[in-house]
């Protein structure tokens, strides 16, 4: 988590910073802070607990000039949100200031040796090591301070994506990274740093992303130079950005959540765009191709993932087992990797992720591919380190994804892995070619439906008001729907601090029936298919204890219309198709239940979009 920026060229520094912070803000929200070098001699550096906006209200007032600078904003792991902990931290004599996303896990050692030689700690934190560190390094050897970042790196175990600055270097920026993300945009004479791209997007479309144990050495005059840790020199790789500002703005939507919900339909189509064509029964991706055979003769397809990634990888377990006849396991990653678990040569390893840089998932996908398994990505953000270190893969072409509750990312994992599924069936032969026409025409069919199914939105609202004040909730669905329960339950829990269940219709009886009295809304997502007769049955159970039932069903049902306390229709189609329709409408319930009990939509307390620590 945190988000990290810096800024050296001709304009004034703190603007570009600012708005870059606020860009990145979705990676973490508890503090955050700056260093200006004010005319190449003063370190000036203000940090505070709360978000950007508090940050520019404190500095109000304050000099903000200087044409050299560096911002974070944080996503607390090691110390409290306060002001101390907020970065940048400082060397003891206050020349050098440094801004870090990762975790430096040998802090401790490394921590108690520093203070054995004098160095003090003004913060609980992990990072101001490292800068002490450097200080250390920097004055016990001599050395310019890009080798005195270069020894430190060689110390620190961990993660991190660094920028440095320093008042007796005030004509360079120096940064670093592993295991998190760190991208160079290249202006004119002027460079940008961020952990992702949409804070450069404005300014430049030319990136180079920074590798692993990578150092780049930018100065005014020199322009950009990158070595390894172990000093080798490295070509810059200077790669052109496809991400549009405009992506990045609300657009009128009162929330990034709300916009991205709306942008369903067109997120959706442009995940098929090229690669999906109903008329001629064509599916391809070309990302893929070469693989196809591979996953095809696969003796098993493994699935990580975390959170909302993970429900989609369960979702895609009915897919390929049905439409492509392998046997699939879904894994959190976090647990994957823990588990010394069996790997082999045959199994085709598939991580899906929107960030493409969560550290549990990138881990897990390391360690698979140690152990010789194909590694493919299903991944929305371009250039992305999962995206860079999967043998083949196919983004989900969201769009960029701000709120950070997961929506768009979300259904068009789903229509990426049922193309997916489709193409691999299809050259196995062990889809019927009536089913694969079928599922090609309601897949190109999702934007119109989804279209439709948005003109609820204020039915939605009006169900979401009755509810708003519910201490729990429970989502059921069976099959295809079971997932889509879970989905629903987690985009409650984590926009509105309500608790809520996910489970499987038919376990409900297994325990979780217990809870159920007049006050437990009941959310069941109740489509027409091979489950729902099953599901009626269920729905009954809960009436008869006083439950109250939120039906998501098939347009025109009339059986759980007659029991449910409210429907949402949603409309027809085959039920490998519902887990995308149905989500939407729990998408817009969480939204506005979220909305009316005042809470933070985009930004849910504790959260941060994407997890880059472990
Ligand atoms: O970027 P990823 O898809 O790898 O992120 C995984 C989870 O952190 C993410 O889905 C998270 O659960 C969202 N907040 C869900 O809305």
């Amino acid at each position: 988590m945190c988000g990290i920026v810096g800024y050296i060229g001709d304009k004034k520094a703190y603007p570009i910073l600012i708005k870059g912070l606020s860009r990145l803000e979705y990676r973490g929200y508890d503090s955050a802070g700056i260093a200006l070098l004010e005319n190449g001699t003063n370190l000036n550096v203000y940090k505070r607990q709360g978000k950007v906006i508090d940050l520019t209200e404190f500095v109000d007032g304050h000099s903000t000039e200087g044409t050299v600078g560096i911002g974070h904003t944080r996503w607390a792991t090691h110390g409290l949100p306060n002001d101390v902990n907020a970065h940048p931290h400082c060397s003891g004599d206050g020349s050098i200031a440094l801004v870090h996303n990762g975790i430096i896990e040998n802090y401790d050692i490394l921590k108690k040796e520093l203070i054995k030689r004098g160095h003090e700690f003004k913060s609980e934190t992990d990072t101001e090591v490292l800068v002490h560190l450097i200080e250390d390094i920097k004055e016990k050897s001599g050395v310019s301070l890009v080798e005195a970042v270069r020894i430190a790196l060689n110390e620190v175990h961990g993660a991190y994506a660094i920028v440095v600055v320093s008042t007796e270097d005030p004509d360079k920026i120096i940064a670093a990274k592993k295991s998190s993300p760190l991208v160079i945009g290249m202006g004119e004479d002027e460079y940008y740093l961020a952990s992702d791209a949409t804070p450069i997007v404005e300014y430049t479309k030319n990136v180079v992303y920074l590798e692993d144990e990578q150092i780049a050495i930018i100065d005014r005059k020199n322009g950009l130079r990158i070595i390894s840790i172990s000093n080798k020199e490295i070509s810059p790789y200077v790669q052109e950005l496809e991400m549009q500002l405009e992506e990045l703005e609300k657009g009128g939507y009162e929330h990034f959540m709300l916009k991205e919900i709306y942008e369903q339909p067109r997120a959706i189509h442009d995940s098929f765009r090229g690669r999906l064509d109903a008329k001629s029964g064509r599916v391809s991706l070309g990302g893929i191709k070469d693989y196809e055979e591979q996953i095809a003769k696969a003796d098993r397809i493994i699935i990580i993932a975390c959170g909302t990634s993970w429900h989609a990888a369960l979702v895609a377990e009915y897919y390929f087992e049905d439409l492509a006849r392998i046997p699939v396991e879904v894994e959190y990653a976090s647990e994957f990797r823990y588990r010394n678990p069996i790997i082999n040569k045959n199994d085709v390893v598939i991580a899906i992720s929107q960030s493409g840089e969560t550290a549990d998932t990138l881990a897990a996908l390391k360690m698979a591919k140690e152990q010789g398994a194909t590694l493919l990505g299903i991944v929305n953000v371009v250039g992305s380190t999962i995206s860079r270190v999967t043998d083949a893969g196919s983004y989900t072409h969201a769009g960029p994804e701000i709120g950070v509750a997961s929506t768009k990312a979300f259904t068009t994992q789903l229509v990426v892995l049922a193309l997916m599924a489709l193409a691999i069936g299809k050259r196995k032969g062990t889809i019927a070619d009536k089913k694969f026409q079928l599922l090609l025409d309601e897949l190109e069919s999702l934007p119109e439906k989804i279209e439709e199914l948005l003109k609820s939105d204020d039915y939605i609202r009006g169900v979401a008001e009755i509810y708003k004040d519910a201490q729990n909730a429970l989502y059921l669905g069976r099959g295809t729907s079971y997932p889509i329960a879970l989905e629903g339950a987690l985009k409650l829990k984590e926009i509105s601090y309500i608790h809520a269940e996910g489970y499987p219709a038919a376990e409900m009886k297994h325990g979780p029936i217990a809870l159920i009295d007049e006050n437990m809304p009941v959310f069941v997502v109740a489509a027409h298919g091979e489950h729902y007769e099953k599901v009626v049955s269920n729905i009954q159970e809960v009436k008869a204890r006083k439950g109250k039932i939120i039906g998501i069903v098939s347009k025109g049902d009339t059986a759980v219309k007659d029991i449910a306390d409210h429907i949402i229709e949603i409309p027809k189609s085959d039920e490998f198709i519902v887990p995308i329709l149905a989500t939407i409408p729990l998408q817009l319930i969480s939204y506005h239940i979220a909305v009316m009990r005042g809470c933070n939509v985009d930004q849910p307390r504790n959260l941060a979009k994407s997890v880059t620590v472990e």
